[in-house]
Formats: structure tokens, sequence, C-alpha cells
């Protein structure tokens, strides 16, 4: 976390306690009629965990909205359409359905659960066990704190590429690891030279984290590059984890690849998957883990302490997605493509270059030169009304970048666009 960051984190902390104080004298609570702090209490693992950069990034909209600025809020991957009807229809069938009032089997719904594993055999090839390598969970975030929680003890290594998704940080964090980030660039696609990485770096690992189609970039991992992650997993004794969130999400002609299609990957990896994108329902909080199952063993014993079950009804709206022919997935990927390119082309106009997406939900932009991203970010939302998160909110090796969320539709991806050119050209 750099010094903004951890700025940011402790305003909004003390906003939040002057806040929650308000609030309780209200409520008849004033001082605590204790002698010991409470601040005392928090858990190590909780104090020295980093700021949100998305709750961050919501807080600075709202305060520019409430002061009267009109933003167009390209800083969020929140998908602006509607599921397929035939999932909502098996949602409102299942919210009706006496069996869904109950509590689910622990693991998630044994129909869920093959389904996921008849996705995985007819989109990638990949054979799973339903009952000992797949488990149910509310997202592809609660299968990221799973999977550290699980593998990760105090001081451990885990390794990532970067810019990589936030929560990486975070959840290491909480499990007390450290992390330490490979840098990717542009000029190799933002796929990381595996073989350039410090072989101490490698003995030490204890987990590699890999995100394909990748948020921020929108880069896309070949079998290749797959296939040199199993074999230095294999070599150096680390598991891979794969965050899977943006399957089916490809702007290629080839469908982003699971790394279970890895040969021998199923032997150190976990992959995580997600409802919310690929069929536009991330209020509803669904996805499933799969992989080794010694690891899914353990990933499931942690799970039945802490997170426990998945809503019963999203399991029977994720049961017929997941069994349905993909066809939506297609559209959505193809939408997005669209938009990327629009606004590739409309940014391009005002000399700002947007890196080559294959997938994913996010365009990565180079700020203008000798521009500061953070600088840059709170400029853009002040001057132009278009609100972006700043590279380095994913991580140090994000500076110089902003990330742009292709989830608005084409008319205000549009409007942003113009926007943005006429700031820059009337900035010159
Ligand atoms: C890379 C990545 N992983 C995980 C998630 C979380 O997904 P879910 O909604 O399934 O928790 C996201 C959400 O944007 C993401 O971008």
């Amino acid at each position: 976390m750099d010094a903004e960051q951890t700025a940011q984190r402790q305003v909004s902390h003390s906003q939040s306690s002057h806040s929650q104080a308000s609030h309780s004298q209200a409520s008849h609570y004033s001082q605590p009629d204790v002698d010991f702090k409470l601040d005392s209490m928090i858990a190590t693992r909780a104090r020295h965990i980093p700021g949100n950069p998305f709750a961050m990034g919501d807080a600075r909209v709202a305060r520019a909205v409430a002061n009267g600025e009109d933003v167009i809020d390209l800083s969020k991957g929140n998908p602006d359409g509607e599921p397929p009807e035939f999932v909502i229809d098996e949602a409102v069938r299942a919210t009706h359905d006496p069996a869904d009032f109950r509590y689910t089997a622990f693991h998630g719904k044994p129909a869920f659960l093959q389904a996921a594993a008849s996705w995985y055999q007819r989109e990638h090839g990949v054979n799973l066990d339903a009952t000992t390598q797949l488990l149910a969970v509310s997202g592809a975030s609660v299968g990221i704190g799973l999977v550290l929680l699980t593998l990760i003890n105090p001081g451990d290594l885990v390794v990532v590429p970067g810019p990589y998704y936030p929560q990486y940080e975070g959840s290491t964090a909480v499990a007390q690891g450290r992390l330490h980030a490979i840098p990717t660039d542009e000029e190799h696609g933002f796929l990381p030279d595996l073989d350039a990485v410090d072989e101490a770096v490698w003995s030490q690992a204890k987990l590699l984290i890999l995100n394909y189609p990748n948020n921020p970039t929108g880069a896309v991992a070949t079998p290749e590059f797959f296939a040199k992650a199993v074999a230095l997993a294999k070599r150096y004794h680390f598991i891979i984890m794969h965050d899977f969130a943006y399957a089916g999400i490809g702007f290629d002609e080839t469908a982003p690849i699971s790394l279970l299609e890895t040969p021998g990957a199923m032997d150190v990896a976990v992959e995580l998957c997600s409802l919310s994108k690929m069929y536009m329902v991330a209020g509803w909080r669904g996805g499933f883990i799969a992989g080794n199952p010694v690891l899914m063993d353990a990933i499931k014993g942690l799970n039945l302490q802490t997170t426990l079950l998945v809503t019963s009804t999203v399991l029977d709206a994720g049961t017929v997605a997941l069994n349905s022919d993909q066809a939506s997935v297609g559209v959505l990927a193809a939408r997005y493509k669209k938009r990327f390119e629009t606004l590739k082309a409309g940014l391009a106009q005002a000399g700002l270059h947007l890196c080559e997406a294959h997938g994913g939900l996010f365009a990565w932009m180079r700020v203008p030169q000798g521009d500061n991203d953070r600088d840059f970010t709170t400029w853009l939302l002040h001057t132009a009304g278009v609100a972006v998160l700043a590279g380095s909110d994913f991580g140090p090796t994000g500076a110089g970048f902003v990330r742009l969320s292709l989830l608005k539709p084409e008319s205000e991806l549009a409007e942003a666009t113009r926007r943005v050119c006429v700031a820059i050209r009337q900035r010159r």
C-alpha cells in the first residue's frame, strides 16, 4: 500500500469511527465502559490489511456526485446488462420452491456441481469428479479468500504477476503471507517472463496466483505459458491458483483456456470460476472452485468452518446457466470486444493509447507522458467527469496506467470518450 492509500484508509477509518460515534450517541452509546482499548483487541490479521480500491473509488465518485459533478463511472466492473431470460426464470421458479427454503448440501447442490463438471468437460475438455474436485462458493472472491487461508501460513510467499487484481494482496495480508509481484509489460502482452524470475523467488514460493483473461490488462494465457508455470510448480514445489473469473469472455478466435487443460496441472492447481460475469449475475454471488482433490479437500474443510453454503436459488439458476449452450456468453464477449475497439479508436483521437485487450471487461490505458496515474485519475474525474481507477490500485507495477471499465452501453462510452478528448485537448 502506498502513502496515499494508507492515508485514504486512515481517513476512511476515522470517518467511519466518527460516524459510528455520532450514530451511537443517537442510540445512547457514548464511551465504552471498559478499562482497556478496544483497538488493542483487533487481531493482527485485521489490522494490517490494505484498503479496498474499489470501495475507495466508489467513495470518490459519490463525493463528486454529491458536489454536483456529472460523472460517467468507468471505475468498476459491474455488469450493465441482464442475465439471460431462462436464468432469471429459473431463479424465480427456485424462489418459490419449498426445497430451496432449506439448507443446501454443504459443498453445493449435487446438480450444480454436476453442471460445473459438465461445463468443464464441454468447454475445456477437463474431466472432474463432482464430489471430490468441485466446491460451490459465493463468487470467485470467496474462493480467493478460502484458497489463501487454506494454503498460506504467516510469512509464506505468494507470487503474482503485476499488475494484479487487488484482492490477491488483501487476502494474502489476511493470511499474513508476503506478496511478491513479478512485472509484466505491454511488449510481452502482459504475460510475465517466468524464466526471468529469480530462482530464489521460486524456491520460496508457496503459491503462484494467475488470472487470465486478466483484470486489469486484458491479457490471455497461452498453452505454453501455462505449461511453463506447471513445470515450475512441480520443480520448485508450489501450488498454482488460477482465477478464471472471466472464462468465456475472450476477444480472439480461440476461447480463453482453463489452466486445468494443461497436462499435469491437476497435480498442483486449483481454479476459480464465477457466475458473475459469464451470466451477468454479480449481485447473486455464485461460483465454484475446481482442481486437485487433496487441495480441494482442505479447502472444503476450511469452507465448512467459515463461509459455508451458497444461496440455494443461485445454485439452481447457476445450474441451468452452466448447462446451457453458452451462446449468451459468446454474445457478451462480442459486445465487450466491440466496446473495446470503439473506446480504443475514440481515445486515439486524443493521442491516448489503450493496450491491446484479448478478453475480460477492461481497457488498460497509458497515462499521457509525464503524468502520475493517481493525479491523472483525479484530474479526469473533476475535469472530464469520467471516473477510472489508477493503475497503482493494481499494485506498484500498475503505475503509469489507468483502468477503464467496458461495462457501459456504447452511447455512454462514446460520451465518456468525447469528454476525455475535449479535456485532453484543452489541457494542451
Ligand atoms: C479477477 C477477478 N477475480 C475475482 C473477481 C470476483 O468475482 P466474483 O463476483 O465471482 O466474486 C473479480 C471481479 O471483478 C475479478 O475481476
